[in-house]
C-alpha cells in the first residue's frame, strides 16, 4: 500500500502491511501480534521523511473524539484523542471560546504527535496548556499516564524524542484551557503588524487565530498543495562569542536571547544566505518564502531531499561554523 496520502511530505513508499486503529482495544490487538516485529506508527505523517519502503506493518493511529473533562468558571480540562487533527482541534476550541492554543493554528498534523515535538509557533508551546497525556507502551502493551513534568518538554522535545523514543504510542492528550480572562500572546514577530493590518485593536482569540492563519497561509506551503514537512531544521543554539564573531562578517544576523551565554539564530536565515532559497532541483527544492520549509513538488523520493539537507548543513558548517539538526524524523 502507498503511504503517499498518509504523508504530509507527499512521498509514494510503500508499506508491505497496513492498518488504521479506531479504538485502544484495537490498537492492543495490533500490538500483541507477533508475527509483524517491524512496526511503524503514524499519526498525521506531518513530520517525517520517508526515504525508503517498509517492510513491515504501519499502524495509522485514527482514535478520535474530543471529551470535556472537567470545568469551573475559569479553566476546562478538554481531552482530545491521538487521531483529531490538530488544526482541526484548534478550530473547536476556538468555537467554544477556549483560549490558549489560538496562536497554534494551522500546525500540520494530529494531536496524538503534538507532544513528542513540542509543536510550537508564535510565542507559544505545545507545552504551556498541556496538561497531561496518555500512552500505550510498546513493551508491555500498558496504558500509561503522563504528567507534563513526566515529559520533560524543550524547544522542539520532550522525552518521546529522548529516552521514551519509539516506546510508546500516545492515544490521548489533556489540555487546561481558559474559559474567560484569556491570555494573548501578540508580541511574537508580525502578530500586531498582522492584527493592525486587520484593523482589530481588542483582539480576542478568534483574532489572533486568523492573523496566525493569514501569517502562515502568506509564508508556509499548504501541504494539500505543496508537499512539505514544515520546518525541516531546528534553530541553532549559539555561544554568543560565536555570535560576535559572525557579526563581523555578517551584521545583520538576527537573533534571539536563550540564556546569558547562547543565542538561538534563525536557520531560515542562514540558509537564504547560503543561497538556498527558493531553489528548485527537478522535483523537490527550499521554499521561496521560508527557507527553513523543504518541498515535494510532485514526485521527489525521500532520499532526493535527504541528499538536499546533508548538502544545506554541509554549506551551513562550512559558512557560519553552524551545524543544524533536522526536526524532521527521517525513516
Ligand atoms: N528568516 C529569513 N529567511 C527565511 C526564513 C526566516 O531570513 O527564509 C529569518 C528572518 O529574520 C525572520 C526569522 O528568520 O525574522 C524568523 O522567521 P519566522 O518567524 O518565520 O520563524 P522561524 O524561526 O523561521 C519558527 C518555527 C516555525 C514557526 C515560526 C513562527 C522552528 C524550527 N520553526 O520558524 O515552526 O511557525 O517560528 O513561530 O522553530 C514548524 O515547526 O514546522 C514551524 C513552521
Amino acid at each position: 500500500i502507498s503511504l503517499k496520502p498518509f504523508n504530509t511530505f507527499g512521498i509514494d513508499a510503500k508499506a508491505k502491511f497496513f492498518v488504521s486503529v479506531e479504538s485502544i482495544d484495537c490498537l492492543k490487538q495490533v500490538l500483541s501480534l507477533q508475527d509483524y516485529p517491524d512496526k511503524l506508527i503514524l499519526g498525521g505523517g506531518s513530520n517525517m521523511l520517508l526515504t525508503k519502503d517498509f517492510d513491515g506493518l504501519v499502524i495509522h493511529i485514527n482514535l478520535k473524539g474530543i471529551d470535556l473533562l472537567l470545568e469551573n468558571e475559569d479553566f476546562v480540562f478538554v481531552k482530545a484523542h491521538a487521531g483529531e487533527n490538530w488544526h482541526d482541534f484548534v478550530l473547536w476550541c476556538i468555537d467554544n471560546d477556549f483560549g490558549g492554543v489560538e496562536n497554534l493554528s494551522l500546525i500540520p498534523g494530529n494531536v496524538g504527535t503534538a507532544p513528542i515535538q513540542n509543536i510550537g509557533a508564535y510565542g507559544v508551546e505545545l507545552k504551556d496548556t498541556f496538561e497531561s497525556c496518555e500512552a500505550i507502551s510498546l513493551k508491555t502493551n500498558i496504558l500509561q499516564s503522563f504528567t507534563k513534568t513526566d515529559c520533560n518538554f524543550g524547544y522542539r522535545n520532550s522525552i518521546f524524542k529522548q529516552y521514551a523514543k519509539g516506546q510508546f504510542i500516545i492515544t490521548s492528550v489533556v489540555f487546561k484551557l481558559t474559559k474567560r480572562n484569556h491570555k494573548l500572546n501578540i508580541n511574537y514577530g508580525t502578530i500586531a503588524s498582522q492584527l493592525e493590518f486587520m484593523q482589530i485593536t481588542n483582539a480576542t482569540i478568534q483574532d489572533i487565530s486568523k492573523a496566525v492563519i493569514a501569517i502562515r497561509e502568506s509564508k508556509l506551503p499548504n501541504p494539500k498543495e505543496i508537499g512539505n514537512s514544515g520546518s525541516f531544521f531546528k534553530n541553532p543554539v549559539i555561544s554568543k562569542t560565536h555570535f560576535n564573531k559572525l557579526t563581523k562578517n555578517f551584521k545583520d544576523i538576527p537573533s534571539y536571547p536563550v540564556s546569558d551565554n547562547d543565542v538561538k539564530v534563525p536557520a531560515g536565515w542562514l540558509i537564504e544566505k547560503a543561497g538556498f532559497k527558493g531553489k528548485r532541483f527537478g522535483d523537490y527544492g527550499v521554499h521561496k518564502n521560508q527557507a527553513l520549509v523543504l518541498v515535494n513538488y510532485g514526485n521527489a523520493k525521500g532520499s532526493d531531499i535527504l541528499k538536499l539537507s546533508k548538502l544545506i548543513q554541509k554549506t551551513i558548517q562550512r559558512l557560519f561554523g553552524i551545524s543544524i539538526e533536522a526536526e524532521v524524523n527521517i525513516l
